[in-house]
């Protein structure tokens, strides 16, 4: 069976194609670029959506050597994500669908980001670290559903350390290069915000940019404020391992990428005897394939939709989406 999955929740026009078993065929994409000095403007990102979207299909089915009549279904981002980004998304499919004469299935974004990492890693029942920009949840399989333990009451982690970054002038992306000055500086104190299972980011920015202007170094700032979100999220999803009695850590999303935070969280695991992986950077970002390998396993778990019935949800939660395939 070969699924053809479409991301579009934000930034990423995402098409990939997947075989069973978790066989990526091509992973495309084009990235919507907003006007320096400005974030997202949804409406503009979904414009692009419209504007890339035949082009990249193209793309992927030509580096995946698949023609129309080898595609079995066609999958989409229902949500969560921005509303004129998911329609976009989802009137293509829909499109797709009835080109192709094939069935469609809708997933969830998040736990797509989950299965595409369980099965490029092989762990196969792992408390989840998901860290993108807009993201910080601590994730893990429980009674039927994805379940989120933990997450961050403000700002998402990646966002956190783009806007310190931003404050004291470094250029987008702000974080890989927050972590770069880390590597030369010494520790400044930090408030350490954790909340049960919850984390709180904002303070401690405001925090860090008051050190900074009354002189503190960059490099030290830096070093402390990659410190104490790591050291937090890492308490965090100690705990959940505790409570859920697993031994298993799937690091995923855009600050995945981030060495310190691998250490970190790979030095609880080994402390514990548990085993640790980093979703390979291609998947660990928004990326199509995620969605047509979710596609393809919710499809055989009975989920599909008619396209003249299809909808998208944005606020689409974790623990609200129906798994059938576990
Ligand atoms: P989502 O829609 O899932 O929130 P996103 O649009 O934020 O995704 P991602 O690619 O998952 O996109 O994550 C981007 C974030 O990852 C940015 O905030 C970026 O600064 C951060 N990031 C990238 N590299 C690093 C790094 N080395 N260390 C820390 N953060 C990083
Ligand atoms: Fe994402």
């Amino acid at each position: 069976m070969i699924c053809l999955g479409i991301e579009s929740t934000a930034h990423t026009f995402g098409v990939g194609i997947v075989r069973d078993k978790g066989k990526v065929l091509a992973n495309e994409r084009d990235v919507y670029k907003p006007k320096s000095g400005w974030g997202i403007i949804p409406i503009d990102a979904a414009a692009h959506h419209n504007k890339v979207s035949r082009e990249i299909v193209k793309k992927a089915m030509d580096s995946a050597k698949v023609k129309a009549k080898d595609i079995d279904i066609v999958a989409y981002s229902r949500g969560p994500g921005l509303p004129p980004c998911l329609y976009a998304g989802m009137n293509f499919a829909k499109e797709l669908a009835n080109e192709f004469v094939v069935p469609l299935v809708p997933v969830n974004h998040c736990v797509a980001h989950i299965e595409i990492g369980r099965v490029t890693t092989g762990l196969d029942n792992p408390v989840v670290v998901y860290v993108s920009g807009a993201n910080t949840q601590i994730i893990s399989f429980a009674e039927g559903c994805y379940r989120v333990f933990g997450e961050t009451m403000d700002v998402g982690i990646g966002n956190a350390l783009d806007k310190f970054g931003r404050s004291v002038g470094l250029d987008f992306p702000q974080a890989p290069k927050i972590e770069e000055l880390a590597r030369k500086g010494k520790w400044v104190e930090l408030p350490y915000v954790v909340k049960g299972m919850d984390l709180s980011f904002s303070g401690i920015l405001t925090e860090s940019l008051k050190k900074h202007k009354l002189g503190e170094p960059l490099e030290n700032v830096c070093y402390s404020i990659q410190e104490v979100f790591f050291s937090m999220l890492t308490e965090v999803t100690e705990r959940a391992l505790a409570h859920l009695g697993k031994d298993q850590v799937l690091l995923t999303g855009g600050v995945a990428a981030n060495k310190r935070l691998q250490e970190m969280l790979n030095t609880m695991c080994m402390e514990r005897k548990g085993k640790f992986s980093v979703v390979p950077r291609e998947y660990s970002g928004d990326n199509g394939a995620m969605i047509a390998w979710n596609g393809i396993i919710a499809y055989k778990s009975g989920q599909k939709i008619k396209p003249e019935r299809a909808s998208v949800d944005s606020v689409w939660r974790t623990d609200m989406v129906k798994i059938g395939w576990i």
